[in-house]
């Protein structure tokens, strides 16, 4: 068993492939939506799967670099922060994950809340 695995507050939610690249998948975790984005460097991310400006859904967007642009009113929302890029205002949540062995795994502290 793995160090992550062996550990509570991790849950594996995908592997990476299960991801497309340039793309995100979104899981449900109670009334949330949770977007997780994967970028041509393999890096992913995960973020509330609603846009800052008027809900849109990231998950649809596209993603350039560490970047989502939203689908609805081209809004640019850094993945890594989850807040809009100059000029516009706004973050959504952030949610920590970790890759290990391809999986992805998210940190179930941030899941309490729901
Ligand atoms: S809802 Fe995303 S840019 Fe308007």
């Amino acid at each position: 068993m793995s160090e992550l695995t062996s550990q509570k507050k991790w849950i594996q939610v995908a592997a990476i492939e299960d991801i497309p690249i340039l793309g995100a998948r979104v899981i449900q975790a109670k009334e949330t939506r949770i977007a997780i984005f994967r970028n041509t460097e393999n890096e992913v991310f995960a973020l509330e799967d609603r846009c800052p400006h008027k809900g849109g859904p990231l998950s649809q967007g596209i993603v350039h670099g560490t970047t989502v642009t939203c689908p609805l009113h081209a809004w640019n929302i850094n993945l890594d922060k989850g807040c809009a890029l100059e000029p516009d205002e706004g973050c959504v949540k952030t949610y920590e994950l970790k890759v290990e062995a391809s999986l992805i795994w998210l940190n179930s502290d941030c899941l309490s809340e729901f």
